[in-house]
């Protein structure tokens, strides 16, 4: 089976370099016109330069894709608007928003300032909500959306000196289990997805021979079923991180239960520890009441 995006509009944020840049020119080789918004700011969120969604546009148009530059910041709530905009006044319609713009502001907690904590924020988990609420009344109104929300491993099991990253990282998940609720309506797919590839973000930080290995075209067919009519699921966490793509989860144990008319004290809490905390038989939860039924439901 082919997936193919042709005749489909999809914004990705943060796609001048790295990864992004491979989702967007993924997509578009399967046919999609793609917004490629990057300000072209440095690692920590510092400074700007439109050459980096330039040199993407560019690329994308000489494999004969279409293409147009984005240059705001999904930090602002305008910025989100103007992004979402742009899709809209060049091809009138918005399929698919893959929101991948990140910077990193690492730092040990006790040294995080204030500004490390928001700046974050506002790239991260802010900038999914600044550009996803102004694509949201499109895709209601045209039955059919996908949105990938970039992840990260750390958001998930955690990484010393990312308690901003990580944070931001994870709140994706609870954005992710309400809008998967509110968008099953209207076909709106959201998935998360956390990768793992060699860019300027992690150069320093993978092993070298891993390095060498998985750059982010690793990654990038992922995206394509994601974003893609073909998406067979919603509100999942796929990884794809070195060489293995796999689902993450949140499960809930099935721990100990007890009726109104036993109040446990903390005695009983801590002798029970072992079974409240045990994970076997654990399940997963489509929504707060109801437990999970099959992924294809
Ligand atoms: N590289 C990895 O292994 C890895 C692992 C886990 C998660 N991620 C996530 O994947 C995404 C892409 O990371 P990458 O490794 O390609 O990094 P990268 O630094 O190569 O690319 C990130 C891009 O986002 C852009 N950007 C930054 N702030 C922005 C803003 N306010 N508005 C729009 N664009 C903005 C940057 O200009 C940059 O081009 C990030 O969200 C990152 O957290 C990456």
């Amino acid at each position: 089976m082919t997936i193919s995006l042709e005749g489909q509009v999809a914004i990705v944020t943060g796609a001048g370099r790295g990864l992004g840049r491979a989702y967007a020119m993924e997509l578009a080789r399967r046919g999609a016109r793609v917004i490629v918004n990057d300000p072209g700011v440095a690692m920590d969120g510092a400074e700007g330069s439109s050459k980096p969604a330039d040199e993407v546009c560019d690329q994308i148009r000489e494999l004969g894709g279409e293409a147009q530059p984005s240059y705001d910041s999904v930090a602002s709530f305008d910025g989100g608007a103007a992004i979402v905009q742009a899709a809209l006044d060049a091809w009138g319609r918005v399929d698919a928003v893959v929101c991948n713009a990140g910077i990193l502001r690492d730092r040990a907690f006790h040294k995080m300032t204030e500004d490390d904590w928001d700046s974050v924020m506002n790239v991260h988990i802010k900038g999914c909500f600044n550009v996803l609420r102004h694509a949201w009344p499109v895709f209601r109104e045209q039955s059919y959306g996908r949105v990938v929300m970039v992840t990260s491993t750390t958001g998930l099991f955690g990484n010393f000196g990312q308690a901003n990253y990580g944070a931001a990282k994870a709140a994706m998940i609870g954005f992710m289990n309400v809008l998967k609720l509110e968008g099953q309506k209207y076909d709106v797919r959201v998935n998360l997805l956390a990768p793992s590839a060699t860019t300027r973000m992690t150069e320093d930080l993978m092993p070298a021979e891993l390095v060498a290995k998985f750059g982010p075209e690793h990654v990038a067919p992922v995206v394509a079923v994601l974003a893609s009519r073909d998406c067979p699921d919603t509100g999942l966490i796929i990884e794809a991180v070195a060489g293995r793509i796999a689902r993450s989860a949140v499960v809930r144990g099935t721990g100990v239960t007890y009726d109104e008319s036993q109040l446990r004290d903390a005695e009983w809490v801590l002798a029970n520890w072992e079974q409240i905390t045990s994970l076997d038989d654990a399940e997963l939860w489509w929504h707060l009441q109801q437990p999970l039924v099959p992924a294809d439901d």
